[in-house]
């Protein structure tokens, strides 16, 4: 039996995830000994399967789609971020051998727009599109950038509406349908939607964003996705896809679990640079 700490990622699928190969380079850059799977766990089997996972000695899970809202009713305690998120993507063991839940992807998209991108948040007016999960993670650490106020709009119109509804008590945050977005403009626009998965794009006005705005997707794929180039094509300073979040969210949770800060800087440049030269060999 391996001696090393044993962390792992679930999800379904999960043969794509870049997790494991992240958490490695992290381990590496700070010369901690531990082993980071991927498991292939269907919502039906999370229950089972994440308390086999504990009961051998597992330290720290980290959960994706679909498992997410499974994994924030598992854990024992939570944080205030993934208490408001009603999700949770890192499980890490106790002390005492109970189990933390906490939610990295909203800080890692922070951390990705206000440290690898430069972008001041502050009184900005900020638009979400979608209101689903994706929405739900990152409303309250926007909110906590002193932003002006988010606006969430959705194609089922009554969702952003009852989402914005449990975010008001902490600051300016509406809900819409698409429709209403005529005549508005926003600083920084925000993609949460899962149309990049399907190569489609939310019906958006012209002139929603402001000249020199800033786009940015929380999807992460091969070519940029639609709305990447929509923002491109609508005079964005920066339309950024979800890589430097991806790994942010990751450094969050190796934080979480060993108590070092990984680098991420040169993890992002690698897969950016590796992801370049898939794109010239095609
Ligand atoms: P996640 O957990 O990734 O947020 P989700 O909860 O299924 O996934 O939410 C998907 C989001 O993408 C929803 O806001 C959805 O809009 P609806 O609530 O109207 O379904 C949005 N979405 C999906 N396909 C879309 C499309 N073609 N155009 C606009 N929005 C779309």
């Amino acid at each position: 039996m391996s001696l090393k700490d044993q962390y792992a990622v679930f999800g379904c699928p999960i043969k794509h995830s870049k997790s494991p190969r992240i958490h490695q380079l992290f381990a590496q850059q700070t010369d901690q000994s531990l082993d980071y799977s991927a498991q292939e766990v269907p919502a039906e089997q999370f229950i089972e399967a994440v308390k086999a996972f504990f009961a051998k000695g597992g330290k720290g899970l980290n959960c994706t789609i679909p498992l997410k809202e499974l994994a924030w009713a598992f854990a024992d305690l939570k944080t205030e971020r993934a208490q408001l998120a009603k999700a949770v993507n890192t499980l890490a063991v106790q002390v005492d051998g109970s189990i933390l839940g906490d939610n990295t992807d909203g800080i890692g998209l922070i951390k990705d727009l206000t440290e690898n991108h430069q972008v001041n948040l502050v009184k900005s007016k900020v638009l979400i599109l979608g209101a689903g999960g994706a929405s739900r993670g990152i409303i309250k650490p926007i909110l906590d950038q002193q932003v002006d106020s988010i606006v969430i709009a959705n194609r089922t119109e009554v969702k952003a509406v009852e989402l914005a509804a449990e975010f008001v008590h902490l600051g300016s945050v509406q809900g819409c349908g698409f429709s209403d977005l005529e005549h508005q403009q926003f600083d920084v626009i925000i993609n949460a939607t899962s149309t990049s998965l399907t190569g489609e794009l939310p019906p958006l006005p012209n002139n929603v964003l402001r000249e020199k705005g800033i786009c940015y997707d929380l999807a992460y794929a091969l070519e940029p996705t639609r709305f990447v180039t929509w923002g491109l094509d609508n005079g964005a300073l920066k339309s950024l896809d979800g890589l430097g979040m991806l790994i942010e969210q990751a450094a969050e949770a190796f934080y979480i679990w060993r108590d070092v800060r990984p680098k991420t800087q040169p993890v992002i440049e690698l897969f950016d640079t590796e992801r370049k030269q898939c794109r010239s060999s095609l």
